[in-house]
């Protein structure tokens, strides 16, 4: 049987970059220069280019979604960025996304994500700790690694993933855990989820959570999120925040607390009081890790929730989601207890 070479060439999977900016995009005067720079200066293209080897791994194709730090991030951007994604997967032919970003908030985004793209295809969160500048810039070898890992079927059905330094982490559980290092991804007790050998992707573990396409959340409506405000917890607290959030119109709040959730007295009058007028109090650690469950006797009479293993700042994620559909504290407790 004569069998043509075309037919057994094994094709090259369909790639999509959106980029965000981020030290991956960054530049600076000298290339000794690790920390001073500007984020999200260099183009899609021109970081592609200074990679031409994803060629041989990928067809790939980009789009600048933005060219920004990632603390300027905002919650508009995040829907623009996901209604790209779900648009993608439903309209063209493409096995799996990459979004380059900004590390600071990549965690952020890369939940939100997690949490509203209808699609088991991979998509991956790429960033870099050096500017692409810099001698030794990690970007390019993070960018091909992620090219080849959102072409990989073994990506798929994961929920959105963060790949960096040769760590597959999920992005329910990951967070940067160093200001400069590059290895700054990791989910300290969870665990990474996989690791990239030589460019090859090995999986080990996946969070259990509902995400993507097991998730009852969707965005293609949504203008904008309910405001969820994050008050951080310390010795000396007082309601002067929670005040001010309620002031502000919060919807939410997410009280970062001391170890397991619990809440400074003066702070929890404010908490209760913002609660009378409708808000939602859902109390999280400023732990790291760990779940908050329970509590002393009086958090669960006053029907404070509970944010489980969740950071605030993806707590904050969540119970935005949550307000998009119901203020029943129950319900929403179950999302807490289910995402
Ligand atoms: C940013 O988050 O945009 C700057 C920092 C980084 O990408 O590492």
């Amino acid at each position: 049987m004569n069998v043509k070479l075309e037919n057994i060439v094994t094709r090259l999977p369909k790639v999509k970059i959106l980029a965000t900016g981020g030290t991956i995009a960054g530049s600076a005067l000298l290339n000794t220069q690790m920390s001073e720079y500007k984020a999200g200066a260099i183009g899609i293209q021109t970081l592609l280019e200074a990679v031409p080897q994803v060629k041989d791994y990928a067809n790939i194709t980009g789009e600048q979604i933005c060219q920004i730090s990632s603390n300027n991030i905002t919650d508009c951007i995040w829907l623009q960025i996901a209604k790209r994604v779900n648009a993608i997967f439903k309209d063209e032919d493409t096995d799996g996304i990459v979004i380059t970003h900004g590390t600071d908030t990549l965690e952020e985004t890369a939940y939100f994500l997690n949490l509203v793209v209808k699609s088991s295809k991979p998509v991956v969160f790429v960033g870099a700790m050096r500017p692409a500048t810099a001698i030794s810039a990690d970007g390019p070898v993070n960018l091909l690694n992620a090219i080849r890992l959102a072409g990989n079927p073994l990506a798929k059905n994961k929920g959105v993933l963060i790949a960096m330094n040769d760590e597959i982490n999920g992005a329910r559980d990951a967070t940067k855990a160093n200001t400069s290092h590059v290895n700054t991804f990791r989910a300290p007790e969870l665990g990474y989820i996989g690791y990239i050998n030589n460019g090859e992707a090995f999986f080990y573990s996946a969070s259990l959570r509902k995400h993507t396409f097991s998730s009852e959340f969707t965005i293609d409506d949504l203008g904008e999120l309910p405001y969820v405000e994050i008050i951080y917890g310390h010795a000396n607290d007082s309601r002067i925040l929670v005040d001010a959030a309620v002031e502000a119109g919060a919807k939410g709040i997410i009280y970062a607390g001391m170890g397991n959730g619990s809440i400074n007295e003066k702070a929890e009058e404010g908490l209760i009081a913002a609660q009378k007028k409708g808000v939602i109090i859902v109390r999280s650690s400023r732990c790291g890790n760990g779940t908050v469950k329970g509590g002393p006797i009086q958090y669960s009479e006053e029907n404070f929730l509970t944010g489980d293993s969740l950071s605030p700042q993806k707590a904050r994620i969540l119970l935005a989601l949550a307000l998009t559909k119901t203020n029943k504290l129950a319900e929403i407790q179950r999302m807490f207890n289910e995402y």
